[in-house]
């Protein structure tokens, strides 16, 4: 399943009778070079994480425990992708509207970033990304 160029991805799967072991590197497995890795954990039932775009950065998603959905919104129609195996990852270009909800508990999102933290990639007004986004197709 695709929506603009996102995509899921899936990792390596090293299979050991003492457990298994999945890994990505930068522009092997994942389409960008790695800035920056953060993640989100003891999210309280019914809470939602995101709501907004990046500007220039890409990210890759993985539910390293649990399971939740990432919704994403081109400006126009939205898609939903649910994340519940720590072999997968979701694939976010730059300019998508996202959000993450439907956190189990226990849930543990895992994100790599293509930049380091910067305030200003962010678009946290739905108005003014969709804005941006007809600007660019004109
Ligand atoms: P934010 O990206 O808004 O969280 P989410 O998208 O999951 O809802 O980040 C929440 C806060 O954490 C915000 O004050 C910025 C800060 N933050 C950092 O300092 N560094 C980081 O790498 C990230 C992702 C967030």
């Amino acid at each position: 399943m695709e929506f603009k160029t996102s995509k899921i991805i899936s990792l390596p799967k090293i299979l050991d009778s003492r457990g298994n072991l999945s890994f990505f590197e930068s522009s092997n497995q994942i389409p960008f070079d790695i800035k920056r890795i953060y993640w989100i954990y003891d999210v309280p039932g019914g809470k939602i994480r995101g709501g907004h775009a990046f500007k220039h950065s890409h990210e890759f998603i993985v539910a390293l425990s649990g399971s939740f959905d990432v919704i994403l919104n081109d400006g126009k129609k939205e898609i939903k992708f649910s994340l519940n195996r720590s072999y997968q990852g979701l694939y976010v270009p730059n300019m998508l509207w996202r959000r993450l909800d439907n956190f189990s508990t226990n849930s543990l999102v895992l994100i790599a970033s293509s930049i380091s933290y910067n305030d200003a990639d962010y678009i946290r007004d739905y108005e003014e990304f969709k804005a941006i986004i007809n600007e660019k197709s004109k």
